[in-house]
Formats: C-alpha cells, structure tokens, sequence
C-alpha cells in the first residue's frame, strides 16, 4: 500500500544498466512461511560507464534481509542502505561478488507474485517485477545472466524441486531433507526464472527436433489431474513442429517442462525451460472442458512455447517494449491455430475479440499506444492494446510483405539480436530489411494511441469504365495525443460482379489486369485510387481479413450488404457484411425505442438474409454459427455516445424473438439435423457443428414451451461432453419460470463441486444470466461456501462474468457499481494486480447516460479517497481524469 502518490516511469529516461551480471547463484532452503534465499552474485561496471564507479543499486521488495556480504566480507548496516524498495551500496569495487541471504514468506504471499505456494505447492511468477520479491537483484530486462539454482526441502511435501534448464544434481541429505541444482546455460533476465517444488505427478513424452535432437518433453500436475494432460502434450508437440516448418526454429534444451497450478493471476507463463500455467490451460478431457478450452489450450501451449525465441532468446530490453515479444508472439500463436482449426474462423473471432476488448479501451481513458511512452504499474501494461493490437500491427507488416519476406525478416531480426534484450524499432528495423519496404510511417502505430478511422467513397463512371475509391483516415484524440498523424495502412479489397465472382484488378498506374485481391497502401490522410477496365457497376469487398485494426465506414447500401454477406470471396468479409447489416438494425431499433417511436422490427432485406445463411448446406458451419450470431452488447455499446446497457439488451433481445418467431421452424431442423451424438472431436467440422446446434438451441429456449425444455433438459443429461452440457445448462439457466432451472443448477453443481474448473463455469454461467434476478443470485453466490477472492479464477469467474453481464451491471439504481467496488476493494488488500483488472469495466463512465455516468463516476471518486494499491491507483485515476 503507498503512502505517497506513485511514481510516473517513463520511456525517455532510460537508461542502461550500471551493474551487469555475469552469473547468479540461488540457494534456497524451502519453507512454507520461513523460505531461506542465499544469492551470489558477480557483478561488474557496466563497460559503457568508462570505470566511474556507481552505486550499486539492487531492487527488492517484502524481503527481510539477513545478511550481505561484498568479496567475502560481511557488511555493517553502516555500509549500505535498505529501504522498502532497494539494497544499495554507495561504492563498490567495478568488480565484486555480492552474497544476500534473504527471508521470505510463500505461504502468506497472496499476491501470487515472487514465490508463492498454490495448493501447498511452491511456485514462482516473475515477470515482470516479481524477482524483487525473492531477493535484492537488478530486476530489470536488460541485464542477462546464466542461472544455477540449488533447491532444498522436505522430500514429503516437495518430492519434485524444479528451475530452468538442465537437472545437474539432486540427493538426499543426513536431515532427511533433499535437494536438487539445475543449470540454465543461456543467459536470461531475471523475470524469466522460475522455481516449482511440490507434489506433483509427471507425465511424459519426447519430440526429436529438425536436427534430430531429442527434447523431453514433461508436464507436471497434481495427483487428481493426471489424466487430463493429454490434449496439452499433443498441442505442445504441434507447436514445435509447427514453428520448425514454418519459421525454421528448434528448441533449444533437452528439457521443456510444464507445471499447472490452480492460483494464477494470468494464463501462463514463459519461463525458461519450465511454463508456469494457470491450470484452466493445461487441464482437458471432453467430459471436463469445452470447445473453448481446447482451442484456449492449444493456443495458450503454443503461445507460451513460442515465447522461447521471441521473448526468451530475444528478449525486451525495457517494459515499454513488451509488445515486442507479447505482439510478435500472439501474432504467431494465431497463426498456428488458424493452421490447426479453420482460419476464416479463427479471423473472425480474433477480430471480434479485438473489437469486444481493444477498441473500447483504445477510446477509453487507458488507451495507450502498443509502446507505452509512460506507466506508473507496468503490471497494468498487459493489455489488449500490448497483445492484440500488438499482433494486429505485425500482422499488417505481413500482409505488406507477404509471408515469405515476413517469415526472413523475423528470422533476421532473431539472429541479429540472439542472446539480446532488444527493442521494437529493432525488430522493425529488421523488417524493414528484409522486406526492401520503407516503414518510416509505419512507426507511428507504435506511438500513436486510437484507433484510426477510415471513410471510403466509392464512385463508379460507366462511360469511362473507372471505378474510385476515395479514402479518408483520422484517428480521435486519446489522453495526452491530441493530434494524430496519418498512419499506413495495408487496405486488402477485391470486386465483385453482379454474379458475386471476383473481377480482374488493374489500377489506372498498372499495364495490364491481375489478380482479383489486392493490398492498397493509405499513407496519407486522403488518398484516391482509380481502377481501370471495370465493366459493369461492381460491388466494393475492402478492409478483407481484417487488413487493418480500423473503424471502416462506407455508406454500404443494404442491399450491397446482403449481397457480400452471400458472395463475398472472403469469408471474413461475409461475415462482416452481415455484422454490418446486423448493427444497422439494432442501432435503429435502439434510436426507435430512445425516441418513444413505434418499433418497426428488422426489415425483411434482414430477416431473409438470415435465413438464408441458417438454411445454407454448404457453406462450413462454423461460419454459419459465427454468421447467424448478432453482434455483441458491448461491440453495440462500442457504436454509442450515450449507453443505456439495458436498452441494448432489451433491443437485442427484440431482434432475437424475431428471428425466432419468422424462422422457428428452420431453426429447429437445423438443431435436429446436427444434434447427433458422437464420440467427440475437435475437428473444425465438429466444433462448428456444435457450435450451430448451440446457436440454434439458446435462440429456440427464448420462447420454450413444455416439449423444448424437455429437449433441452435431455441434451443436458445425455450429453457425452462438456460443450453440449454446458450450452444446455446455459439455457436453462436462463428458464426464470422453469423449475428445470433449480433442478440443473443443483444437478451440475452436485456433479461437479469437486472439479475446480468447472465450478468456475457453474458460478460463471450463473453470473452470466440474463434475467434481472441474476443481480440478486450474484449478490448470494458472493456468500457461497465455494466462494473466494483467493483464488483469481474463482473471482473472475463470479465478478468477471458479472462485470460483462451489461444488463445487470448497470442497473439503475447503480448497486451493481457499489457491489463490484466493494468486492474489489477486499480484493485489492490481497492481490492488486487482480484487483486493477476487475476495475477496468468502472473505468467506462464516460460513454453511459447520463444518470449512470454519475452513479459510477460516485464509486471512482469514493475510491480514489482511499488508501490504494499502486495498481488499482493507477486505473482509478487515470480513468477519471
Ligand atoms: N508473459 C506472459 C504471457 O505469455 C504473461 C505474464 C504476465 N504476468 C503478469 N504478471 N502480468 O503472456
Ligand atoms: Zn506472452
């Protein structure tokens, strides 16, 4: 807790280490309150200070220091200065060995930050300043340094002591205490060091590399966890293989391990040699875990292990530059999934992931650019804008590239900077090369904050045959950039004649037509581009895949809408076009309803139109799933000035018993047609499938009479995995007047209340409820036995899914603001860096009406008075500047 405001840190005052480390040694003596950390150090003047001696400052947090000693010689408090913060000694020699023996407490630490215990299991989580809170060390990216790590403790409680890298030695003492010594021959910044001593079962496999070396291949869990690792096993040896045949990368240690553990504030964690995950992405059997899970696994297994080059052989030279492994490594994991499972499904949902999270906060109060110029908690820096827009804006280098100059110039960049903490203008920089591109306005999406807007008007000359494009970009004002200046974006667009096929492209500068998609590149603030040679009226498929992370409007007609929605080549943009038609309605049933107007319902051009997607035979059907879906409350509430939550969901709901009422019959052939049990798989096909059936399902049980929720209580029951189940049990749920609902909310409870997970998933999907008594159920879940903020999953599960219930959320008479600041208050006293991420849907005031901007703005402003973590300080006050 601080006493005094926090400190602003900013990227201009970097500066470089004055201290470099040429080996570290950890001894640790394990303890549940009373660890025991004995570091040694060599430690030498940084070369580029030309021999002016420094203080040598280390940083260390919560730590009791027993003793240090300098060249063998102990110190005298007289000789250094310790503060909460930092060891420091005032002049040292440009060369010594420091030796710290440090106290601290895993059991008591409920931060989950350093060394902590979960389950009784010692676990460590470091990046990015955790290390300070296992010993006084330069805690910072930049300095790199070989690892060797001596682990002793009860061989009972701990029978497995795990640290990066090779296993060199391990025995049994006279105490009867045992002890094992790992050594991590590649030099690493401290936030990848990790340290795992428990309990816990291995399972094992192997994967022999390009270059024929054979890695083990581990993944440890509790006892109870055994058998659902699998999943995670095969993902991992697909990821390797993966990243051999597409980027030409191996790994590197004979070793790759994985440990799951139930109490993690993130979703994993790259440590060198030994991933730390949170267990929600290693734990998978179709009975336990859903489609959603499975594709979270692969794709958090995959991420985590890509990390080991961009992020662990190259690392970030400073938190600013976190994008530069977070980015470059989501960008990689989505294009191993998009290999793995559908990549126009994948598309979709990583955009509409983009647009549900990333733009919201880029027009909010946090926005910031993908290289923060400034932080005062760097824990509140792993964000959506850091991740996904971060993979967004390498992802646009690709498409300026193509794949094969991409791949080189990602390969240059890693061998240029192996062994190194670099930054994202060297990884740009390498790009650049490789590509033979000039990237100079590129730049500006890592210092520009918003999300840019771009305005298309297209204008067609029949009697030239010329077809225009007139585009405009802007970007809005974001906290501290109040002027923008025009980035470069890679424009993906296509034709298409009246009979929906691609036209030949020939733009006024080409000699001759050729291909039918091409990449326009916008530079400045208005450009225009003239085709040739187009015969008749085409229509316009632009921005294809997602080009770029833009709001794009056009003024689309209806009719054009509907027509890309059933043609457009790109299935990303034929799902778009339908999103496109979708918002329009809702949008104007929501002005209509504002007004006090009569309803005029969705037009005909709609409803058909979705019909005709949920009759399609042909088309995949997880596409159709995604197609038949009505865009989000939050992405509706994106659109607006003013928010009235319950009037999205009440105009959204309108829209739904619409389709309803016009298509019942459709939908429940196509429910019958695709229900059909079978063993499970995660084959695209499958997943779409159920994902249909679902769809198709949650839309029938709005109006349920008898017989359907009979149907929907026996797919409940007889479901032979957790996606049916769950969809089911969701419905139900949602049955207010049904007395199915407390005879499944029971029923799954009862089933499951020993499964962690899945608890998580009853009280989430409770949450989730879209009547209002859900409030009054949240309110008693709170005080449910099974209940606990200790556990960051269980909070989210419970907080998290009511935070993002809108309806409920933001009642009127603003209890839903006071009964999440309240819970985040508690939780600030344990975990701050849990407690800031719950608090970012407070930081939406401004956008609501106005009666609710003002109750929930109350909130802020009480709890700002109060005595904050410097992570929750950070949020509340920016968010009300
Ligand atoms: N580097 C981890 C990842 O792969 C995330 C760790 C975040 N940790 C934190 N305390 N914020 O994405
Ligand atoms: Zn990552």
């Amino acid at each position: 807790m601080t006493t005094q405001s926090p400190q602003t840190k900013y990227l201009k005052d970097y500066l470089t280490p004055a201290y470099l480390v040429d080996q570290v040694e950890l001894d640790f003596y394990l303890s549940p309150t009373a660890t025991q950390v004995a570091s040694t150090l060599a430690l030498r003047l940084n070369p580029d200070r030309n021999g002016v001696i420094e203080p040598l400052v280390l940083d260390g947090e919560h730590l009791q220091l027993v003793a240090v000693e300098v060249d063998g010689v102990s110190l005298e408090p007289a000789d250094y200065q310790c503060d909460d913060v930092s060891l420091t000694i005032p002049a040292p020699p440009a060369q010594l060995t420091v030796h710290i023996i440090t106290r601290i407490d895993p059991l008591n630490n409920t931060a989950l930050e350093g060394l902590y215990q979960s389950n009784g299991i010692f676990c460590t989580q470091c990046e990015p300043e955790g290390f300070r809170k296992i010993t006084y060390y330069p805690d910072r990216p930049d300095v790199l340094a070989p690892f060797r790590v001596r682990i002793e403790g009860e061989p009972a409680d701990c029978p497995v002591l795990l640290s990066n890298g090779n296993l060199v030695d391990q025995g049994v003492l006279d105490d009867g205490r045992h002890f094992a010594c790992w050594e991590d021959p590649f030099p690493k910044p401290s936030y990848l060091f990790a340290l795992v001593a428990g309990n816990l079962v291995c399972l094992e496999d192997h994967f022999i590399t390009l270059s024929e070396r054979r890695v083990l291949l581990q993944i440890f869990v509790e006892e109870r966890n055994r058998n659902d690792c699998d999943f995670a096993m095969e993902s991992l040896k697909k990821a390797m293989k993966w990243e051999e045949q597409v980027y030409g990368l191996e790994y590197d240690l004979d070793r790759y391990m994985i440990v799951a553990v139930d109490d993690f504030n993130m979703g994993a964690m790259e440590n060198k040699g030994l991933n730390v995950f949170n267990s929600k992405y290693v734990l998978a059997r179709p009975e336990t875990a859903t489609d959603n899970d499975y594709l979270g696994i692969e794709a958090v297994i995959a991420h985590e292990y890509f990390h080991n080059w961009t992020g662990n052989r190259v690392t970030c030279r400073d938190w600013f530059q976190l994008s530069l492994k977070e980015g470059l490594t989501v960008l990689r994991d989505q294009q191993f999934s998009a290999d793995m499972q559908s990549a126009a499904v994948k598309r979709i949902d990583d955009v509409a992931l983009l647009r549900q999270y990333q733009f919201p906060e880029d027009a909010g109060p946090m926005a910031h650019p993908v290289r923060p110029e400034s932080y005062v908690e760097i824990n509140n820096f792993y964000t959506t804008t850091i991740y996904n827009k971060g993979a967004e804006v390498i992802r646009m280098l690709e498409t300026l590239l193509g794949r094969e100059r991409f791949v080189e110039g990602v390969r240059l960049y890693l061998k240029r900077h192996d062994g190194q903490a670099a930054t994202c203008e060297d990884f740009v920089a390498a790009l650049e090369q490789a590509g033979e591109v000039d990237l100079t306005r590129f730049r500006r999406w890592y210092t520009q904050a918003g999300t840019p807007e771009v305005q298309v008007v297209c204008h067609y000359d029949c009697a030239t045959q010329t077809f225009t494009l007139d585009c405009q970009q802007s970007c809005p004002a974001t906290p501290g950039q109040p002027d923008k200046e025009p980035f470069h974006l890679p424009l993906v667009m296509g034709l298409l004649g009246h009979d929906g096929t691609d036209l030949a492209l020939q733009l006024a500068s080409d000699e001759a037509p050729g291909g039918t998609s091409r990449v326009l590149e916008l530079t400045q603030s208005r450009q225009q581009f003239s085709f040739v040679g187009v015969q008749e009226q085409p229509v316009l498929s632009l921005l294809r895949g997602f080009s770029a992370p833009v709001r794009l409007t056009m003024e689309d007609r209806p009719e054009d809408l509907a027509f890309r929605m059933a043609y457009d080549s790109d299935p990303f943009n034929r799902w778009e076009a339908g999103q496109q038609l979708s918002v329009a309605e809702l949008l104007q049933l929501y002005r209509q309803q504002l007004e006090g107007q009569l309803s005029t319902g969705l037009s005909q051009v709609f409803v058909d139109a979705w019909g005709v997607v949920l009759t399609d035979n042909e088309a995949d059907e997880s596409l159709l799933a995604r197609m038949l879906q009505l865009p989000s409350e939050q992405y509706l509430a994106d659109q607006l000035d003013e928010v009235d939550p319950q009037r999205i969901r009440a105009v959204r709901e309108q829209a739904l018993r619409h389709l309803l009422s016009v298509h019942r019959e459709k939908l429940l052939q196509c429910y019958d047609r695709y229900s059909s049990a079978g063993e499970y798989s995660l084959n695209p096909v499958a997943v779409g499938r159920r994902r249909l059936v679902h769809g198709c399902l949650s839309l029938l049980m709005l109006e349920p009479d008898e017989l359907l929720q009979d149907r929907c209580l026996r797919h409940y029951q007889q479901a032979g995995n957790m996606t049916d189940r769950l969809a089911a049990f969701a419905a139900l749920v949602d049955c207010r007047q049904s007395p199915l609902r407390d005879q499944v909310k029971e029923d799954f409870y009862r089933q499951w209340k020993h499964y962690p997970l899945l608890l998580d998933k009853w009280f989430s999907t409770l949450a989730s409820g879209r009547h209002e008594n859900t409030f009054f159920e949240i309110e008693r879940l709170l005080l449910h036995p099974d209940f606990t903020l200790s556990n960051p999953n269980r909070a989210r599960s419970l907080l998290g899914a009511f935070a993002q219930n809108l309806a409920v959320f933001h009642r009127q008479d603003g209890n839903g603001y006071r009964l999440l600041t309240e819970q985040i208050r508690r939780l600030d006293k344990r975990n701050p860096q849990v407690a800031a991420r719950m608090a970012t849907p407070l930081t939406r005031w401004k956008r609501l009406e106005p009666q609710r901007r003002a109750l929930l703005r109350e909130e802020l402003v009480a709890l700002q008075q109060e005595n904050l973590s410097r992570d929750l300080y950070e949020i509340v006050n920016k968010s009300l500047v």
